[in-house]
């Protein structure tokens, strides 16, 4: 147990004992000690001087000495006006470490069979286009959000919604039908999302030409956008689709195989997974379906030219189409389906959706709309809602001078940790496989770390310069630490010293080294903290702080050159707990550390 919670129970002992009061859970809460006074803890004692009918230093003074005599996690104490600071026994701080030490999964709660069963969407990409940083922002959410729930011992499947239909994929189909010349990404030797992409650009900048020219010829522009000729065939190709024309199918098919296959060496490279992927293709006409149930039940109602609308005025929002007068379906539609086989798949309690915070009111919707549907999770569903994230002016434009493409990203990412490393000498002596694998890490530990640590909700430029500071808050300074912890665990291995096998007992412990511990300690409360507000930065954050810290502890005292035996064996067992903690934290944000750089 936490040293909070036990002094803030013997508190609530004490004052039960001395005042016959039972106390509100929180009033004993103890704060960290102020680095002026004496002390690792302190209690404030003015919510119990009503009961005590006594001054603030009196009754500090009573609850001290109460808690000297029964509590054995307290040491001494003193008492400055109403604050009661105490010292807590070395004996507790190292049983607390040796109690660490024991659990290899310190910090992680593991799921009953019965636990929470949430269901967490990210990423869910459209199939015309490559990844972007937008993505890799969803994507790093969504995966590490899923590993710090399961951390808090609730059950999570991981999916992704693929918008696989629509105009969009048409554009891009229509393109490489007319000016592709059969390409493939293998002739190409492009991968498939790319060369997608390429086309989806294509259309759009024929498309313009056609406008303009259609412009130039009198026409307005809605005149010309109607009149687009390309743009008609995109739309022709898509009732197609709905169809089910085999030709316009098989193409559709083969297309979106390639993006699926470039997408998969994307998620790949990233270090993200699904446990299960939904197709709108698949989904859309469940929605419909669904729909026209709601219609039967009086939820929606039909307008005169055959659309079906929901009237959300009695929540404050306007009226929402969900099936256009020719039938077809909208974006809206298509989630109530998927919504509905998400159910079917899993008995799920929860549902999370990673998307971008322009959808807001997409999900402020469909909450209402599941739960007039009956879903029991709609109205309770969270849209994990994140800000936008730029490079700083003028970095690493893509291909199409717009986004900033995920695997280009990556490359520049992994490419600058490799000259980096070796410009500070990181990669001497290493092999080029060992040299390539560090780079990978240290490259994607730091924009995923400097994307984590950033409050979601923010709108964020991403830095590649300062993420891969070697000193700064970022990802290559923790990975750095934890390589440097696992080289003195080597070096002391080598010298045959195994800590757990040296005798226990050292009582004579340095500020620094109790108040590491205590760090160490807190980590299981900023895991369920997190958890509870779904927040990577604040782990992302305590591993910073545990790393800084380390590092002065590192700077300060000598672990294999110190003589007493007991006193390093201790050292050691800090040291490698520390290298543990960050482990595990490192892993709930998806970031590899190394164990030599
Ligand atoms: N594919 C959509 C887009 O790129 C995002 C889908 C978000 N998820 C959802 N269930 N609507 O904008």
């Amino acid at each position: 147990m936490k040293i909070e919670q036990i002094i803030s129970d013997a508190a609530g002992r004490a004052v039960k004992a001395l005042y016959g009061i039972d106390v509100a859970p929180g009033t004993t809460t103890p704060q960290k000690t102020k680095k002026e006074f004496e002390g690792n803890l302190t209690l404030v004692v003015f919510p119990f001087l009503k009961a005590s009918h006594k001054a603030p230093e009196a009754t500090a003074q009573e609850i001290g000495e109460y808690l000297l005599a029964n509590e054995p996690a307290v040491a001494a104490f003193n008492v400055i006006k109403g604050f009661l600071n105490l010292v807590i026994a070395p004996s507790f701080w190292s049983e607390m470490l040796h109690h660490i030490d024991d659990d290899a999964n310190f910090g992680i709660r593991k799921a009953s069979a019965d636990a929470p069963l949430i269901m967490i969407e990210y990423s869910s990409p459209n199939t015309n286009k490559p990844l972007h940083l937008g993505h890799v922002r969803n994507n790093l959410l969504g995966y590490s959000l899923s590993e710090i729930l399961k951390a808090n011992g609730n059950r999570v499947v991981k999916t992704n919604i693929v918008n696989d239909r629509g105009i969009h994929i048409c554009k891009s189909m229509l393109a490489w039908q007319k000016w592709g010349n059969g390409i493939t990404p293998e002739k190409a030797g492009k991968k498939g999302d790319h060369l997608i992409g390429d086309f989806y650009v294509l259309f759009d900048k024929h498309y313009k030409q056609e406008l303009k020219e259609l412009q130039e010829q009198g026409m307005t522009p809605e005149e010309a956008e109607a009149a687009s000729p390309l743009m008609q065939e995109a739309r022709a190709m898509l009732r197609k689709w709905e169809a089910g024309d085999p030709e316009v199918r098989s193409m559709w098919e083969m297309m979106n195989n390639w993006v699926y296959a470039g997408f998969d060496e994307t998620y790949r490279r990233l270090g993200v997974d699904f446990d299960k992927i939904y197709y709108e293709s698949q989904t859309y006409l469940e929605g419909k379906e669904k729909v026209l149930e709601g219609l039967e039940k009086g939820i929606m109602y039909r307008k005169e030219d055959g659309s079906v609308w929901a009237d959300l005025t009695a929540e404050g929002l306007d009226h929402k189409l969900l099936l256009r007068s020719d039938g077809t379906s909208v974006y809206m539609t298509q989630d109530i389906g998927t919504a509905k086989l998400r159910f079917k798949d899993y008995p799920i309690d929860k549902m999370i959706y990673v998307v971008g915070n322009e959808q807001n009111y997409h999900f402020q919707v469909l909450s209402i709309l599941l739960d007039k549907l009956g879903f029991k999770w709609g109205k309770d569903l969270v849209h994990f809602s994140y800000g936008m994230v730029e490079l700083p002016e003028g970095k690493m434009k893509s291909r199409e001078g717009t986004v900033v493409d995920a695997d280009d990203l990556m490359d520049e990412m992994i490419a600058t940790a490799r000259e980096t490393s070796a410009e500070l000498g990181k990669l001497d002596g290493c092999t080029a496989e060992e040299a390539e694998e560090i780079s990978r890490i240290v490259g994607l530990g730091a924009l995923k770390y400097f994307i984590l640590k950033v409050d979601p909700r923010k709108n964020m430029t991403f830095n590649p310069k300062e993420s891969i500071d070697f000193n700064g808050n970022t990802g290559p300074f923790i990975q750095y630490t934890h390589a440097r912890i696992c080289s003195v665990m080597r070096k002391a291995a080598e010298a045959g010293i195994d800590y757990r096998q040296e005798e226990r007992g050292n009582t004579d412990l340095s500020e620094k080294e109790i108040s590491l511990i205590q760090h160490l300690a807190d980590f299981p409360a900023v895991v369920a903290e997190a958890g509870r507000i779904y927040s990577p930065s604040l782990i992302a954050n305590y591993v910073y702080d545990l790393a800084k810290e380390y590092n002065q502890f590192y700077h300060d005292y000598s672990i294999l050159r110190e003589e007493n035996a007991t006193v390093r064996a201790f050292r050691l067992m800090l040291s490698a707990n520390v290298a543990k903690v960050i482990k595990t934290g490192m892993g709930l944000l998806g970031i590899e550390v190394p164990d030599r750089m």
